[in-house]
């Protein structure tokens, strides 16, 4: 019999590109090898998105378009496979949504611990952390991808050891929240305080999003970049994603003075308004996000700043909306991700704010944002405080 042939169909972002190089890893190790095509395959696995409706709805055109070509070439189609963020639905709902599903593979088992199976020689995603534990009210991760939890230090330093042995030179570190990676491991999260009864005061306890209190010393993410720039060969050293809570100070001043550490650093605002912030649960307010940029910027003038801006979130008033334009001229972002407020079934701002911004205003404000943000080209100037 000839060997088996997988092939994996992969939506979303760059974490679910690190899983499916994992999935690929499970699947050579059990024997498989890649087809070519989704056409030719045994078993098609398919990882989804689920930031926005228009993710999923991506997900569903292309197990259509598959139904539909079977169905026409009258052959026997391939085993499928679901995973990714549309598993936030549930098994129930997956299988009355998509009853061409043969099986559901939750996100949790893909693991960190499968070799990764990479198609580029270069540049590897290692991903750090699984899962959010922030509750951002208008996200769907925590929901998809779980808890967060952080992997073990000797297991991404073995792999780091083994790229470096395969000639790899550049790194991007994977976690929904990257920057608090080990910190649960070291147990200082203010809810596990709570839960545990322990005594503290307002004074002990994180002013932002971060469930984790400020830790001493250095913070264990700025222990893995130090590490991992050890390696001579590892020339470029990235990670996504992060925010403005645990970023810390010394976490700057690292990549003030650690050149590996790529000079573009990805930070997202969501909005310009605090009380669009408040309701959108991300736990700083603008003065917070401008200080950690003005700290980058100082810590070395060569660092340029991206951001992800959502337009439209519900409630956003004309004078909301127009405090973004006026941030987004101030910090002169590199680029900007900017998104429609898509509500996302299950979320607290799904359950709680009606989706009230017309969807010609969404779009009017995108389209201002675009343009200010990406199509201008204005050159790199410092931010003004
Ligand atoms: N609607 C629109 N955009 C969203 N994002 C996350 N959830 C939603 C949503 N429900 C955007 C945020 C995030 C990026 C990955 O996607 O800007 O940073
Ligand atoms: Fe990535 Fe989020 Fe989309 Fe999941 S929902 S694939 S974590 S962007």
């Amino acid at each position: 019999m000839s060997q088996k042939t997988y092939y994996i169909h992969t939506f979303g972002c760059q974490s679910n590109k690190s899983d499916s190089e994992r999935i690929a890893g499970d699947y050579e190790a059990r024997g498989y090898t890649e087809a070519a095509d989704w056409r030719e395959c045994d078993e098609l696995i398919v990882n989804t998105c689920a930031i926005r409706q228009r993710a999923e709805d991506k997900a569903k055109g292309f197990l259509h378009n598959v139904r539909v070509y079977f169905n026409e070439q009258g052959t026997q189609r391939p085993k499928i496979i679901l995973t990714g963020c549309m598993t936030h639905h549930g098994q129930e709902k997956l299988y009355e949504m998509l009853p061409i599903v043969d099986e559901i593979l939750p996100i949790n088992e893909v693991g960190f611990n499968s070799a990764a199976v990479r198609k580029d020689q270069k540049h590897a995603w290692i991903p750090i952390s699984t899962g959010c534990n922030s509750f951002c009210t208008y996200c769907i991760v925590p929901y998809s991808r779980g808890r967060e939890k952080s992997r073990d230090f000797d297991d991404i330093m073995a792999e780091v050891e083994r790229l470096v042995a395969q000639g790899y030179e550049e790194i991007t570190l994977l976690g929904m929240n990257v920057n608090s990676w080990g910190l649960e491991k070291l147990g200082i999260g203010f809810r596990k305080l709570m839960m545990e009864n322990k005594e503290f005061t307002r004074e002990d306890l994180p002013d932002n999003q971060s469930q984790y209190l400020p830790p001493t010393g250095t913070p264990p993410f700025v222990k893995l970049l130090q590490e991992i720039s050890k390696y001579d060969q590892i020339k470029t050293i990235r990670f996504m994603t992060s925010n403005p809570w645990d970023f810390h100070d010394e976490l700057i001043a690292e990549i003030g003075r650690n050149k590996k550490i790529d000079r573009y650093v990805h930070l997202p605002i969501q909005s310009g308004s605090d009380e669009v912030l408040y309701r959108m649960n991300r736990g700083y307010t603008t003065k917070r996000y401008i200080e950690v940029i003005s700290k980058l910027r100082a810590a070395d003038p060569n660092i340029v700043i991206g951001t992800d801006i959502i337009v439209g979130f519900p409630g956003e008033t004309d004078a909301e909306f127009e405090k973004t334009v006026e941030l987004s001229k101030e910090m002169n972002w590199k680029i900007a991700f900017v998104a429609i407020y898509s509500p996302r079934p299950g979320t607290a701002s799904w359950r709680i704010y009606p989706d009230d911004i017309p969807h010609a205003v969404k779009k009017e404000r995108w389209e201002i944002l675009d343009t200010l943000i990406n199509k201008s080209n204005l050159s790199v100037r410092p931010v003004v405080v």
